[in-house]
C-alpha cells in the first residue's frame, strides 16, 4: 500500500518537474510566462512555488509517463490523466494551463491546480482527492509558511494560491490558503499546531466577506486568537499588491487588522443606512447579538459603550436588551 502511496507522489513530482521546465525553458511554454509576467509575477515567485506549464496537448504527460513507465492508472487516480468515455484511452487532464504544485507538509507534491490564461471556465481545475490528497486537510503553502509561522505564532489565511504567493514576494511570509473550499476543522487544526494568531485575508467581495463571518467561527472553535485584516472592499490581496504596492500592504492591510468584532461591526453595516430609524434599531439589534457570543466581559462592556456612543443611546437601555437576548439564548 505504501508502495502505491510512493508511486503517487512519485508521479506527481515528475510532473510538476515537467510543466516547470515547460514554463521556464521551451517555446510552448512561452504565452504562459508572459502572462505569469503581465501579473506582476517575479523568477524568484516562479521558483520559490516551482509554478508550471501544462501544454495546450492531450499526450504531453502521458507520454511522459509512458516513456518513464510510470504505471498510468496510478496518474489516473490521482488525476493527473484521465481516460476517455468511448475507448479508455488515457489523455493529459490538465491542459493549456499554468500549473500551481501543492504540497503536504513535508514539502512533497500532492496535488495541482492548474488556471487558465484567459477567462475560460473553470478557472481554476484541482486535482480531485485520492489516496495522496485530501483538500479538506491540505493548507497550500504550509511547508514554505512554516518556519515564520512558528517564529511569529502567526499565520495569514488567504483564499486564493495567487494571494499565498503575491503576499510572500511582499515580505508576508507566514501566508496559506485553503483550496477552494470553505476552511474545515482539520486545516483549522493544523494551521493552530503551527500558530495561534491567524489574520484572516480573504477577498474583500461579496463571497470573501461571508467566508470570513464561517472562518472566524471555525478557528475561534479550534482555539485560534482571530484578527481580520482590512483590505479595501473589491479588492483580492493579489489585486491590492499589484495596485499599491508591498509596503503598503503589510502596512495598511496585514499590519492594520482589527478584531474580529470590528470587522462583524463593519459587515453589518454594509448595505444598510443608519440614517433609517427602522435599519438603525436593526443594526444594534444584530451588534447586541454579536456581543452576547463574546466570552470577556470587558469586551462586551467596551463594545456596548461604543454603541451607546455612536448611536447617543442610554448604556443602561443598552445593557438591559443584552440581558433580555441573553436570556432568549440560553
Ligand atoms: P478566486 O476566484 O478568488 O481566484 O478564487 P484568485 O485566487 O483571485 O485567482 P486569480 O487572481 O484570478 O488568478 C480563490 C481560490 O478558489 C479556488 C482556487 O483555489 C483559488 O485560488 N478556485 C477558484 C477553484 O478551485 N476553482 C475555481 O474555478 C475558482
Ligand atoms: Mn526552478
Ligand atoms: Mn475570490
Ligand atoms: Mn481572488
Ligand atoms: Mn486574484
Amino acid at each position: 500500500a505504501s508502495s502505491e502511496l510512493n508511486a503517487m507522489i512519485a508521479g506527481n513530482e515528475l510532473a510538476a518537474k515537467l510543466y516547470h521546465h515547460l514554463l521556464m525553458n521551451t517555446e510552448q511554454g512561452k504565452d504562459a510566462l508572459d502572462y505569469l509576467v503581465r501579473r506582476g509575477f517575479t523568477e524568484e515567485m516562479i521558483q520559490q512555488f516551482s509554478l508550471g506549464f501544462a501544454p495546450d496537448s492531450w499526450e504531453t504527460l502521458t507520454q511522459f509517463f509512458q516513456k518513464r513507465n510510470v504505471p498510468l492508472h496510478y496518474m489516473e487516480q490521482i488525476g493527473l490523466l484521465a481516460k476517455r468515455d468511448f475507448d479508455g484511452k488515457l489523455f493529459d487532464r490538465y491542459r493549456n494551463r499554468v500549473i500551481f504544485p501543492i504540497w503536504n507538509k513535508d514539502g512533497k507534491v500532492i496535488g495541482f491546480g492548474g488556471r487558465v490564461l484567459g477567462n475560460e471556465q473553470p478557472k481554476y481545475l484541482n486535482s480531485s482527492d485520492s489516496k495522496v490528497f485530501n483538500k479538506s486537510n491540505t493548507l497550500y503553502g504550509l511547508h514554505i509558511a512554516r518556519p515564520e509561522m512558528r517564529k511569529k505564532n502567526e499565520a495569514v489565511l488567504f483564499e486564493g494560491y495567487v494571494d499565498v504567493i503575491a503576499a510572500w514576494q511582499a515580505g508576508v511570509r507566514n501566508g496559506i490558503a485553503t483550496l477552494g473550499t470553505a476552511i474545515t476543522d482539520e486545516q483549522a487544526k493544523l494551521i493552530r499546531r503551527n500558530a495561534q494568531t491567524v489574520i484572516v485575508c480573504y477577498d474583500s467581495d461579496n463571497a470573501g466577506l461571508k467566508a470570513t463571518y464561517r472562518a472566524i467561527q471555525i478557528l475561534e472553535a479550534n482555539d485560534c486568537y482571530v484578527k481580520v485584516a482590512r483590505l479595501p472592499e473589491g479588492y483580492d490581496p493579489d489585486d491590492y499588491i499589484q495596485e499599491n504596492g508591498p509596503e503598503k500592504f503589510r502596512v495598511e492591510v496585514i499590519g492594520a487588522n482589527q478584531t474580529t468584532m470590528a470587522f462583524k461591526m463593519n459587515f453589518l453595516r454594509r448595505g444598510k443606512n443608519l440614517q433609517n430609524e427602522g435599519e438603525r434599531m436593526q443594526y444594534i439589534e444584530d451588534v447586541l447579538g454579536e456581543i452576547t457570543s463574546l466570552t470577556k466581559s470587558i469586551e462586551r462592556d467596551h463594545y456596548v459603550r461604543q454603541l451607546a456612543d455612536e448611536f447617543s443611546l442610554s448604556l443602561d437601555v443598552l445593557k438591559q436588551e443584552l440581558l433580555r437576548l441573553y436570556k432568549f439564548k440560553n
